[in-house]
């Protein structure tokens, strides 16, 4: 038999929304009086916009024609896809952003997990509690932590999260990490950073020489124009900052699979011996080494988000599931449950009243509502319930009425 990966026995059996659907897939099959609402993982429901079907179709009667057909692109994205993200997303909002440190893959679940990679071994990361799990439990495969203990591993430094710092933590001062993940909007509870906040982010990690792997899966959800969208809207953000983006919440692409990861040229890691290396080369060497870059047609779709159409589509789109948010926030606190998140983000954290499985079952078993409870981000999270407003608008309302 061949010797296995221990770390992964560390990991907990399951993957958070695995066992949600486990869950919810027992409880199916006791033939449930009425239909499931699915306010649980945050998975679009809504179609493509038409702009990014259109592109697709064209693109893939493309390769249709023996003229036009094209094979293997290159691994980190089409030039016309990475200058249109350089252009829309970043030097139009004052980052200075170049398209070839745009690396355009299949989702920021893959590259928040990968990342990791280029980090040594015993690097010290910090998280934050609750936490996306793909973070933590990707650095625990690494073997970069110990054993778990109530929800904990050794090893890792969690940053709280909580009613009294506004989900937002702080810079751990007077400590010393070598990674951070920050996610904001964050996932999962919808807390949005100011930019004072993400500038103090950016101190600490000049300061103490630490990466800051930020997540902007959902930064399409804001709306109020004081925070940031970009953590390269704060100054000296390229020398300690790798952002994550994705089209999977900004045009509904989670089923079509496309996302981009941005490194500066000027991001820098260092040796043990202490000699500055520049993170984008190694990026660039995983990427190519290990994937073969996003299909054609994707690319084209992705393209036609930055479209003046695709703009007021996915606009149009992100509105209707704040309007849900707004909704399912409005009447978790008609009921008296203090709540998070909701606007600015498609996820609405609610303070449960119970601890966060019981209220997960509750609200499965007698109201045939999915949620996520928010133990399961971490302790943190526990006597939480989080809602995505990732639905119909109908559907939110009959979930409403129901509670
Ligand atoms: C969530 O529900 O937290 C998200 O769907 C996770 C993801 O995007 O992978």
């Amino acid at each position: 038999m061949a010797l296995v990966n221990e770390n992964y026995l560390k990991l907990q059996s399951s993957y958070l929304f695995s066992e949600v659907a486990r869950r919810v897939r027992e409880y199916e099959a006791t033939k449930p009086p009425r239909k499931i609402i699915r306010l649980g993982i945050g998975d679009v429901t809504e179609p493509l916009p038409a702009a990014c079907v259109e592109a697709m179709a064209r693109a893939v009667a493309e390769l249709g024609r023996r003229e036009t057909f094209r094979g293997y692109g290159p691994e980190q994205g089409y030039a016309f896809l990475r200058e249109a993200i350089a252009e829309h997303d970043f030097k139009a909002h004052g980052c200075d952003i170049e398209a070839d440190e745009i690396f355009v893959s299949d989702g920021a679940k893959c590259d928040t997990g990968n990342f990791q990679e280029l980090l040594a071994a015993d690097a010290k990361i910090a998280v934050p509690d609750p936490v996306y799990p793909v973070y933590v439990d990707t650095n625990v495969m690494a073997g970069r932590t110990g054993a778990a203990e109530d929800g904990r591993y050794a090893g890792l430094r969690y940053l709280e999260s909580n009613k009294e710092n506004g989900f937002v933590p702080e810079p751990p001062r007077g400590e010393r990490f070598d990674a951070v993940y920050l996610c904001f909007p964050n996932n999962p509870t919808g807390a949005t950073a100011t930019r004072a906040q993400l500038a103090a982010w950016v101190e600490w990690a000049r300061d103490c020489g630490a990466l800051i792997l930020f997540d902007a899966a959902y930064e399409a959800f804001i709306r109020n124009e004081a925070i940031p969208h970009s953590i390269y809207e704060i100054e000296g953000a390229r020398e300690v900052a790798v952002e994550f983006r994705s089209f999977s919440k900004t045009a509904g692409f989670t089923g079509t699979r496309c996302a981009f990861t941005v490194v500066p040229k000027n991001c820098m890691a260092r040796t043990a011996a202490g000699e500055a290396v520049a993170l984008h080369g190694l990026w660039n060497r995983r990427h190519t080494t290990k994937f073969n870059g996003v299909s054609y047609p994707v690319q084209r779709a992705a393209e036609a988000v930055y479209s003046p159409e695709g703009q007021a589509q996915c606009r149009a789109l992100i509105d209707g599931y704040l309007a849900n948010a707004k909704a399912i926030r409005a009447k978790l606190e008609s009921l008296g449950h203090a709540c998070v998140g909701g606007e600015n983000s498609p996820y609405v954290w609610a303070q449960a009243g119970e601890p966060s499985w019981d209220a997960f079952d509750r609200l499965l078993r007698g109201h045939q509502i999915v949620t996520t409870p928010g133990a399961g981000f971490g302790r943190c999270g526990e006597g939480y319930i989080r809602f995505s407003a990732f639905n119909s608008p109908e559907t939110v309302a009959e979930a409403m009425a129901r509670l």
